[in-house]
């Protein structure tokens, strides 16, 4: 049985989200449309619905690849040190490739990731988050798209967690305690 101590309040429906990466695919398929071969590199765990959808709008020749970066733990607290827990399998260099992210919040994962990725000189590399927090922002950086900004909150669902619980929400969610 399960106590929890907090509630979920609804944020983003299935909906929105859905129509959202409809419009994210498009930018994304044009900005690459002359790419020989798109490494989508998703970033684990919480990018894996997002990464699952977009990807299916996708209408490009493309590889899926992940990565896996330690961040919160099971704690709500971001730490400023980001290690590589899972490294890709494939090769990047020479390449053009779009990171996936859940969500940019104090800026150091993807500024680290990015700057891993580029060492291993890409053709082309940008980043596609699907929330963005730029209140939370702690180092200066950027995701070329974003689906949704949002404000300082702590949110779960569609892949995205909390203490590794649901991620398997169709929508996202707000974590309030009771
Ligand atoms: P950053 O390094 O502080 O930008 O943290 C990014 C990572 O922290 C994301 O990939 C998420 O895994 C996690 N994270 C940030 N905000 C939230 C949240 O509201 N809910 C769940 N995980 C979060
Ligand atoms: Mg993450």
């Amino acid at each position: 049985m399960d106590h929890k101590n907090y509630e979920i309040d609804e944020l983003i429906s299935a909906k929105s989200i859905a129509a959202r990466v409809e419009s994210l695919a498009k930018e994304i398929t044009s900005f690459y449309s002359d790419t020989e071969k798109l490494i989508v590199v998703g970033l684990l765990r919480g990018s894996f619905v997002f990464i699952a959808d977009l990807a299916r709008e996708l209408d490009l020749p493309l590889e899926i690849d992940f990565l896996e970066a330690s961040s919160y733990g099971n704690s709500m607290k971001s730490s400023r040190e980001v290690r590589i827990l899972k490294d890709l399998r494939g090769e990047i260099s020479g390449r053009d490739v779009l990171v996936v992210e859940d969500i940019v919040d104090t800026g150091y994962t993807l500024h680290h990731v990015l700057g891993l990725l580029k060492s291993k000189k890409p053709k082309r590399i940008e980043a596609c988050a699907l929330l963005d927090k730029p209140s939370r922002r702690e180092i200066n950086i950027k995701s070329r798209w974003v689906g949704f900004e949002i404000p300082d909150e702590f949110v779960v669902g569609y892949g995205i967690d909390y203490a590794q619980r649901n991620r398997n929400l169709s929508h996202i969610g707000k974590v309030r305690f009771k």
